[in-house]
């Protein structure tokens, strides 16, 4: 027994260590956790005060212009105001979201994707460059558990980084969604500037950025909806510097 103590001992020692890791690993997560819910709730609230305040000069405006011949102009105005209130209270609630308890629901994942690509197409021409954007689709009449807001929100930041990629370059965004499996699986490629491997997983990660006016956010909060919250992976399935990026959302389809 005696002689076995030293081993005990090493045994007991490494139980401790691999603990001690575990709790600081949890912690760590925690942590991370906290931060993101607290910031993401933070906006949602401050973006409340302008909001409501924007939503009343509307009134206002429209109210002096009740009765009154209305241009043509300022209803014009009227209107644009009213769709970029109506975007900034969807941005405010996708804030809210994160942190909150996700209610996923069956939903159609095709018409998702068509209606993000819709928003791109209607202003792509805006950018100046020529962007060939295609949608091919093998999960028409699929329902899968999602948070739709969530998801738009993803393929909004995963097509924006692919524009951004393209810059001053013509070419193409091509979105594939299908089955595999138990899975749903959407790729998101692009031909333009690429990732060097060495950043494949690195990129999701909070504050990494190679653009003067980023932020690094868009692929964390990306990872953060598909795996937190919808149990699903999103990943670099291949890039070559200046021929092409796939993304890669995998979901399962419950
Ligand atoms: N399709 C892509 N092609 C080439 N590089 C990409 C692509 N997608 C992401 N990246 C790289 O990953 C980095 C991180 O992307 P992420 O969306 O997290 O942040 P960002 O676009 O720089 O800033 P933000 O999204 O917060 O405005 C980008 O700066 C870019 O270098
Ligand atoms: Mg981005």
């Amino acid at each position: 027994m005696l002689k076995a103590m030293p081993y005990i001992e090493f045994v007991i020692v490494i139980i401790f260590f691999a603990f001690g890791i575990y709790g600081l690993m949890r912690i760590k997560k925690t942590e991370k956790n906290l931060i993101w819910v607290g910031l993401a709730k933070e906006t949602a609230h401050q973006f409340g005060t302008p909001l409501s305040s924007l939503i009343g000069w509307k009134d206002v405006l429209e109210m002096k212009f009740e009765g009154k011949k209305k241009n043509a102009e300022v209803l014009d105005i009227l209107e644009n105001m009213s769709s970029d209130i109506a975007r900034l209270n969807k941005i405010a609630s996708r804030f809210g979201k994160v942190g909150s308890i996700i209610e996923r629901k069956p939903s159609n994942l095709h018409e998702i994707i068509q209606e993000t690509i819709e928003y791109f197409r209607l202003r792509l021409p805006s950018q100046s460059q020529m962007i060939d954007l295609q949608y091919i689709s093998r999960i028409e009449g699929l329902k899968i558990k999602i948070d739709p807001d969530l998801i738009k929100w993803t393929l909004e930041n995963l097509i924006k980084n692919c524009i951004d990629a393209l810059k001053n370059k013509e070419g193409f965004i091509k979105i594939e969604a299908f089955p595999n499996k138990n899975n749903i699986h959407i790729q998101i490629t692009d031909n333009g500037k690429g990732i060097p491997k060495s950043m494949f997983k690195r990129i999701f990660e909070p504050g990494i950025t190679t653009k003067e006016r980023g932020w690094g956010l868009g692929l964390s909060l990306a990872k953060r909806i598909i795996e937190e919250y919808h149990k699903g992976i999103i990943r670099v399935q291949d890039s070559q510097m200046n021929i092409r990026t796939v993304i890669e959302i995998i979901l399962p389809e419950e």
